[in-house]
């Protein structure tokens, strides 16, 4: 299985929940494109080799209450490769990778940094997954887990990086490493949960490299629009042929839908798998299609350009000349000669489940379209959102809670004097760039991206042969960064002994 299919299965980070079907239908904020594989697991087994070491950590339900419930366990796993260690005696360095909103599995298979970089810094890698995915669910299994609300409870990102302090420390007190510093590497929510990490357990991190993390994706601090804007760009970048026929596309799909057999029309034209039962399951996918597209547009192949090679016709299908025999001929050269396209039989995966109920508790991330994209406009309504959640858990999600709890308002006045050792890396072609950290807050709480970088690019596995110098440069600023903490770490430690 090739490493590429794996990185399309997993980055993935959006939020697109503007009605009640799409609530059924979020797409995610990982660090991995667009699934090809539901099941991580039948990835793992063949593609991590043997130093990857598995644990189970008995890991505390509740950190915070003393009600009895709250003693109970669940098994976490984590992962531990020692093969480049330094070892404790030389206060070597711990690389800890963050899981995320999936299954550990395919994060080992895709993340790189930690294993490129392990002989470089003669690093421990380890890597924890998050709770209730892959195999770190409480309760027993995931249907319990996920059962109601006083299960789902559990169920945040609070819990989360609480968990991770607890078996950092309990891997470093194994290893009699206590005074080994510690960095925390984490790409798009998981890069959140990195620097907010680093703000909340400073004692435990040393530093985190937060990549692709839109962590001013929350309240107003980004409009709303920043996300579907960026799409649009890209795409207007990459042909403005293509741009202008995805941008009146959505005009002529609705006139042809509104027309009696409209629909199977739009099937036929489209090589549906199951007819289509409104044009909105025919947009949804096209937009989900566009925006993977723009978040994933990685070297060599830069999925965008695929796409507008096929809507502007230098790919070859023998396809007409209209503005749908286009989009579909976009279609086609993107996703492949299929036997058929938009609604195949999948199986609703981890992913999906676990991320609508975050994204429906504390992950409200208000992603809209503003009026001058390539979208139909479509801005983002908080009270149906909310009612949307409400209708499907039973409770109301909390807007405000994440800038609550870790902050975001203002963020340059108020880390400029609190907090240290954050590199918060982006893509500028991502559009969760559009919420993520751009300036230097800091000396040392740093911004580092790339014109022409996508979604966690910096942190999957490095490629000799066709990463651009553009990546090489931005990893090797990210690893002198890190360097330089670790140094400053090693002097203060030698002044204080
Ligand atoms: C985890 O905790 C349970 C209950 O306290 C105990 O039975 C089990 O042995 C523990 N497992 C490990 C690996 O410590
Ligand atoms: C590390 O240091 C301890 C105490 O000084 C010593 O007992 C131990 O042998 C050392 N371990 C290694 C691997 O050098
Ligand atoms: C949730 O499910 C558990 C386990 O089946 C049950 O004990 C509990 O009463 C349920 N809670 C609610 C609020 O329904
Ligand atoms: C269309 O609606 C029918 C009946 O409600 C349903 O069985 C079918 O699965 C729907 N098709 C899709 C693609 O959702
Ligand atoms: C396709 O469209 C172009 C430009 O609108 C036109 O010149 C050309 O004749 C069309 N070709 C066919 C086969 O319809
Ligand atoms: C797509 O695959 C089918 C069946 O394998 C084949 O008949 C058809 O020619 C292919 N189409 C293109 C454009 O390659
Ligand atoms: C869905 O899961 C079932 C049971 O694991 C499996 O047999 C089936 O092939 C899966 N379907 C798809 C489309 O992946
Ligand atoms: C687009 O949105 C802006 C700001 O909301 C508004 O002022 C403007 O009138 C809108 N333009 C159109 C064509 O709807
Ligand atoms: C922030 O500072 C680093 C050096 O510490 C530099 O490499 C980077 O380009 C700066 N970022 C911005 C956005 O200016
Ligand atoms: C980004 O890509 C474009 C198109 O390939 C190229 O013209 C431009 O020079 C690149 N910019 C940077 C900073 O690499
Ligand atoms: C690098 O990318 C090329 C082209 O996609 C691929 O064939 C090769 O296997 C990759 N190499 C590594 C080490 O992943």
């Amino acid at each position: 299985m090739s490493s590429i299919l794996l990185f399309r299965w997993f980055l993935f980070f959006v939020i697109l929940l503007t009605s009640a079907t799409a609530l059924l239908d979020i797409p995610r904020l990982s660090p991995i494109g667009p699934r090809i594989h539901e099941d991580p697991a039948e990835i793992l087994s063949e593609s991590i080799s043997d130093d990857f070491e598995r644990f189970f950590y008995n890991q505390t339900l509740d950190h915070f209450n003393y009600k009895p419930e709250s003693y109970k366990t669940f098994e976490q796993r984590y992962v531990i490769n020692s093969k480049y260690w330094g070892g404790a005696n030389s206060t070597a360095p711990i690389l800890v990778y963050f899981g995320a909103e999936a299954p550990l599995d395919g994060d080992l298979a895709v993340i790189g940094f930690l294993s490129d970089n392990a002989l470089r810094f003669n690093a421990l890698l380890l890597y924890i997954e998050h709770r209730y995915y892959g195999k770190s669910i409480p309760f027993g299994s995931r249907e319990e887990a996920l059962k109601n609300g006083s299960t789902r409870g559990y169920f945040n990102s609070a819990q989360a990086i609480a968990d991770y302090a607890e078996i950092i420390i309990h891997v470093k007190k194994i290893l009699h490493a206590e005074n080994s510093p510690v960095i925390v590497i984490g790409g798009s929510y998981g890069g959140m949960l990195a620097s907010w990490f680093r703000l909340k357990y400073p004692h435990i991190a040393l530093g985190a490299l937060a990549s692709s993390a839109p962590v001013l994706y929350f309240d107003d601090i980004t409009p709303h629009d920043g996300y579907y804007s960026i799409v649009s760009k890209d795409f207007r970048e990459a042909s403005k042929t293509c741009y202008r026929t995805i941008k009146k596309s959505w005009a002529e799909i609705d006139e042809i839908a509104s027309k009696p057999n409209g629909l199977s029309i739009l099937s036929k034209k489209f090589k549906t798998c199951k007819p289509l039962n409104d044009s909105d399951e025919l947009k949804n996918y096209l937009d989900s299609m566009y925006s993977g597209a723009a978040q994933y547009n990685k070297p060599p192949t830069y999925p965008v350009n695929i796409i507008c090679s096929g809507i502007d016709g230098s790919s070859s299908t023998d396809s007409g000349n209209d503005t749908l025999s286009k989009i579909f001929a976009g279609l086609f050269a993107y996703r492949g000669n299929k036997s058929c396209y938009i609604n195949p039989p999948t199986n609703v995966s981890e992913t999906r489940v676990g991320w609508r109920w975050q994204t429906c508790s504390e992950m409200v991330i208000p992603i809209g379209r503003g009026n001058d994209t390539m979208f139909p406009p479509d801005p983002f309504d908080l009270n149906s959102y909310i009612q949307d959640c409400k209708d499907f858990y039973g409770v109301p999600p909390r807007p405000h809670w994440v800038t609550t709890y870790y902050g975001g308002h203002s963020i340059k006045l108020i880390l400029q004097r609190f907090g240290s050792n954050i590199i918060f890396s982006n893509g500028l072609k991502d559009p969760y760039s559009s919420g993520g950290v751009l300036e230097n807050l800091s000396d040392t709480i740093t911004a580092v991206h790339t014109v022409n970088g996508s979604h966690c690019l910096d942190i999957v596995f490095a490629n000799k042969t066709t990463d651009p110098v553009w990546l090489v440069e931005q990893r090797e600023v990210e690893i002198k960064i890190i360097e330089g903490w670790i140094n400053k770490y090693y002097d203060d430690l030698r002044n204080q002994q």
